[in-house]
């Protein structure tokens, strides 16, 4: 049997993930060896007075890391394959690491770097709950399910859709609106398959996202650069250096990166220029649905009277971005030209998926996930900004915005971000320059970092001091 200590219920941590991090830390310390067994759910839910799902929570979290190996009725045993090598990298979120050399890898084989940005906290999804209504899908399997998906969506994912963004964003569309692409970046493409024609001009925020800037610049759009200030984007700017552009893409929740939210004026203002010009604005509401101070202000797409916004949400950072699922949703003079082109072209998203994340919302699991991450993250950012500017004091200045899931810290004037990024990259952190953002704006030099997966105060503590060693 371990030694596990009951959680402590007075901390913010979740049960499940402080006894997740018990085991981690017995196993790394060798009190718990390869091949031996740990107790059954149920006896260890009964010892320490928790819900049996708490423990079977951490249990499929370690399992997933690869420190448990379940085996069937014989119970469920520490990975007979965790060498000494593999638990030093394994442990690198464990709270009391021994060295600096260790908290600076990740997982074997694994892609998430500490600081990086756009991913949600992959230690903390429901991977039980996931499972279970995976399994359910598969046991009720029918002929139907395995024909060629709805190219549009899974017809009851759209509707909950439908009701989910009434509710939480303002919008009032129907179902018929709403079509399922592969993430963002399937919306997109989807959009420029059927509006976009070659050298069309698209008004693009400056910073903005690199990736959509790239993929507009692929799919043959001319992007003229529009600077973005504490109100969002300057819509004056747009007009005056391409008042016919076709488009405007624009992420007006929490502008990607800077965080700041499109003000009121300008909101109406650039709707007002979308009719005038009969231009569309792609609205990216990519992390909305995380905001911590304040109310969040609804979609721009709520305001849309004139009906030239489409409207682009994406679960890459509410579930998982491995996923590939996000929504679009348009004008209704757009909806047979997008139903053409999901017949002719996308085809549809994967059935499986499309369903599980449906019953997630049909059940409440989504909401109330959300919310468990809503405050997770505020944690997470307050420690992760707190040992910064422990660490750096005035070297870097932190300021947080009211929503978001990275940081910006902003460093001296005329420092040379992309060389301090480059230099921090090579140490194994994945801090992004804000120049890199940039296109023609002349921001302060920056580096963003991602928070979310920042899971402890200790390893705020020596991810800023690794940070400190670098810049
Ligand atoms: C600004 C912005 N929009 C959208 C996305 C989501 O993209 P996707 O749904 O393709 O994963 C991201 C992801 O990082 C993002 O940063």
């Amino acid at each position: 049997m371990t030694d596990v200590s009951p959680p402590d219920r007075t901390l913010d941590t979740p049960l499940y993930l402080q006894l997740y991090q018990r085991f981690q830390e017995a196993i790394r310390t060798g009190r718990l060896k390869p091949g031996d067994r740990v107790p059954a759910i149920r006896n260890l839910a009964s010892e320490l007075n928790l819900a049996r799902g708490t423990v079977e929570t951490a249990y499929q979290l370690l399992i997933s890391e690869g420190y448990l190996e379940p085996r069937g009725p014989a119970g469920t045993v520490v990975s007979p394959r965790l060498d000494a090598a593999n638990i030093l990298i394994h442990h690198s979120r464990s709270t009391t690491v021994p060295s600096a050399q260790a908290s600076q890898e990740t997982r074997p084989g694994s892609t998430i770097l500490p600081f990086q940005l756009g991913l949600p906290a992959l230690d903390a999804f429901p991977h039980a709950l996931w499972r279970r209504l995976t399994t359910r899908r598969l046991r009720e399997l029918r002929a139907d399910d395995l024909n060629y998906p709805d190219p549009l969506g899974y017809r009851p994912l759209r509707e909950h859709l439908s009701a989910y963004l009434g509710i939480s964003r303002g919008i009032h569309c129907a179902p018929e609106q709403l079509f399922i692409t592969a993430g963002y970046k399937g919306a997109l493409s989807m959009i420029c398959h059927c509006l976009m024609e070659h050298d069309d001009q698209v008004w693009f925020e400056d910073p903005g996202y690199h990736l959509a800037r790239r993929q507009l610049e692929h799919a043959g759009a001319r992007l003229i650069p529009v600077p973005v200030d504490e109100h969002g984007l300057d819509v004056d700017h747009g007009q005056h250096c391409a008042p016919q552009a076709r488009f405007a893409v624009v992420t007006p929740s929490h502008q990607s990166p800077l965080g700041n939210a499109l003000s009121l004026p300008r909101r109406l203002e650039l709707l007002n220029w979308a009719a005038r010009a009969e231009s569309w604005i792609i609205e990216d509401d990519y992390d909305s649905e995380y905001h911590y101070e304040g109310h969040p202000l609804p979609a721009l797409k709520s305001l849309d009277q004139q009906q030239r916004v489409l409207y682009i949400g994406s679960f890459s950072k509410v579930l998982f971005p491995g996923l590939r699922l996000g929504y679009l949703v348009v004008p209704e003079s757009l909806v047979e030209t997008f139903q053409l082109a999901c017949h002719t072209t996308f085809g549809g998203s994967p059935w499986l998926s499309q369903a599980i994340v449906s019953d997630l919302m049909h059940e409440g699991h989504f909401s109330r996930h959300l919310k468990k991450m809503r405050s997770l993250y505020a944690q997470r950012r307050a420690v992760t900004a707190e040992a910064l500017r422990e660490c750096f004091g005035e070297r870097l200045e932190i300021k947080l915005k009211a929503g978001g899931m990275h940081l910006l810290a902003e460093l001296p004037l005329a420092t040379d971000d992309a060389a301090i990024a480059a230099r921090v990259q090579a140490g194994g952190l994945a801090v992004q320059p804000l120049s890199h953002w940039c296109i023609d704006a002349q921001c302060s030099p920056g580096l963003l970092l991602g928070f979310t997966n920042v899971a402890s105060r200790e390893e705020a503590g020596q991810l800023a001091r690794k940070l400190a060693t670098l810049v």
